[in-house]
């Protein structure tokens, strides 16, 4: 299944949850581009200006990156796509890769996005997301699970994110029309709390 949904509407936030219920990978590009950047690869050098400017990695690097991803073998039983794909391209791309059950669009305000993005604390180590007012660690600036100092995405500064709604906008909000005439597609109100939006998550997905 899939997630579409503006920067900060949470998909991170609910794949990373419905991955732990189900025990299927959670697939994230933008996890898997900011990990090769921390590690300093050649796919990372290429790509960190896009990702701290918030363009758009081309859809040739970013499909390459998604299929051998999903070639491993914990994705055999099925997989949670957060932020893939973006375009149609890669929509068409992904249509040759693999069958998708469900698409889910979180849908946020443009003030509840600005306000998520701009307080959003992430930990380098396990990836958990934290947001400083609505879901703050037991210590600040310190992960819970493994005691990592967490760290403001470099993307999530207003210019950026602006670029980031903008691009939304133009290349993936088409995305909707396209998974919806599949009939695969279902809209979720994610400017509600955390646990209201899972729920209703769990019930489009049956689990
Ligand atoms: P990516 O990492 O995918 O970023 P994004 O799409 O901009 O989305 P975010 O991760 O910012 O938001 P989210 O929806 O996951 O929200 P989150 O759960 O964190 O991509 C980054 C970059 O990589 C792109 O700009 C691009 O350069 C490149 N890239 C990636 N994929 C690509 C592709 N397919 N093609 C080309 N380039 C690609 O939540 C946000 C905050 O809100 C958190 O603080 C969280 O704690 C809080 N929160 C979440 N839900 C709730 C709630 N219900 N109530 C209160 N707070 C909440
Ligand atoms: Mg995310
Ligand atoms: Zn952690």
């Amino acid at each position: 299944m899939l997630f579409l949904g503006p920067p900060g509407s949470g998909k991170g936030t609910m794949a990373a949850r419905l991955s732990a219920l189900l025990g299927i990978p959670h697939v994230s590009t933008g996890d898997l581009f900011r990990e090769n950047i921390n590690k300093q690869t050649p796919l990372g050098m290429k790509v960190k200006k896009t990702l701290d400017s918030g363009g758009l990695v081309s859809d040739e690097i970013t499909v390459e990156i998604l299929r051998t991803r999903l070639g491993l073998n914990d994705a055999i039983r099925g997989f949670i796509l957060d932020g893939f794909p973006r375009t149609i391209h890669q929509a068409d791309s992904l249509s040759k890769i693999d069958n998708i059950d469900h698409a889910i669009e979180l849908r946020c305000t443009r003030e509840v996005l600005i306000r998520r993005l701009t307080g959003r604390r992430s930990c380098p180590v396990c990836r958990r997301i934290y947001h400083v007012d609505s879901m703050p660690s037991l210590v600040e600036n310190i992960c819970d699970d493994d005691g990592a100092q967490l760290y403001t995405r470099k993307d999530d500064n207003l210019e950026s994110v602006n670029r980031r709604l903008a691009l939304y906008e133009k290349e993936t909000r088409p995305l909707s029309d396209w998974y919806g005439a599949k009939g695969l597609l279902r809209f979720v109100n994610g400017s509600r709390e955390a646990d209201v939006v899972f729920e209703e998550i769990r019930e489009i997905v049956d689990i």
